[in-house]
């Protein structure tokens, strides 16, 4: 059995999302996790993942390794004991650490694929409450954002532990995202966030209920399909998560090198200090912003498109 899962870049609200802020997050399906399940002669559970040089057994894995933690969680949901032998390969074109989702998809897919082989195929709300079992490995104190928009592949209005709301879009949007090629594990990003603020709750709860408003402000944009705004709340997004200290050089780079090319607005996109940023661009102008976000320095760029809801 195989299954994929697509990654996905937060638009607005990263970070105030863990402390109880809405976030805006969207697919991305230019890029995706492919995970291939089939029942063994081989005794075990055999894990194959090319792309990172991973060929081992479970029980070889370290005990903190999410992908054996995502396996196991699985087993024991599904009454598993003694495990079934198995073969599982993985590969994805998500870069790792980069904002993008890697983790979670590899876990969602991991999750589909393992299920059905096992004949008991997940519901979305299972895949996704066990994908956020193992994102408590890869970021410490996950919102859930990108396991859930991941797992339902759709534009979301996410506030942790409400309902999932889908996020209705008025007309498409052009986003282009930038690589920095620096990996940045989310897990890094979130700590230094958290210490920040223990350290002063006051000044902090009020950033991010700034960023609170401007993810509200961005949802009407969005639905409204009203793009010039749009563009300033990413700018304005951007400059709360450089006061927050998750932006980086390499990462303000390429959101100035986009906003010189015409993008509408820009900013990171993720965990931070590395990994991705997105600009919100007229399509007309997707091509010249990806030429310069390249020019600036990106290894790689993606232009993506947010399609009206049906
Ligand atoms: C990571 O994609 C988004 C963060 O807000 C962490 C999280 O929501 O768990 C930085």
């Amino acid at each position: 059995m195989r299954a994929s899962a697509p990654g996905k870049v937060i638009l607005f609200g990263e970070h105030a999302v863990v402390y109880g802020r809405p976030a805006l997050a969207v697919p991305v399906t230019h890029v995706q996790a492919d995970v291939e399940v089939s029942l063994s002669s081989e005794p075990g559970v055999w894990i194959d993942a090319p792309d990172i040089g991973l060929h081992a057994e479970l029980n070889s894995l370290p005990p903190d390794s999410a992908l054996a933690r995502t396996i196991l969680n699985l087993f024991r949901a599904l009454k598993f004991d003694p495990y079934p032998d198995l073969h599982i390969r993985i590969s994805s074109t998500i870069p790792v650490a980069s904002g993008l989702g890697s983790g979670a998809a590899v876990s969602v897919a991991t999750l589909r694929a393992l299920s059905s082989t096992l004949h008991h195929p997940l519901s979305d709300d299972r895949v996704n409450a066990l994908a956020y079992e193992t994102e408590k490995l890869h970021h410490g104190t996950p919102s859930g954002i990108d396991n859930t928009v991941i797992t339902y592949a759709q534009p979301v209005y996410f506030v942790t532990g409400r309902p999932i709301e889908k996020l209705r879009v008025g007309r498409p949007l052009t986003i282009v995202i930038g690589d920095t090629g620096v990996p940045a594990p989310t897990k890094e990003s979130v700590a230094t966030v958290r210490a920040l603020w223990e350290a002063d709750k006051p000044t902090w709860e009020g950033v991010f209920d700034e960023i609170g408003g401007i993810t509200r402000g961005a949802r009407d944009g969005l639905e409204s399909g009203t793009s010039e705004q749009l563009g300033k709340l990413m700018d304005q997004n951007h400059v709360l998560l450089q006061k927050m200290t998750v932006s980086s050089p390499e990462l303000d780079r390429l959101v100035e090198a986009a906003r010189r090319a015409g993008a509408l607005g820009a900013k990171l996109s993720g965990g931070g200090r590395g990994g991705n940023m997105i600009a919100l661009v007229d399509e007309g102008r997707a091509h010249s912003v990806a030429r310069a976000l390249k020019s600036a320095g990106s290894p790689s760029v993606i232009i993506t498109t947010i399609e009206p809801s049906s």
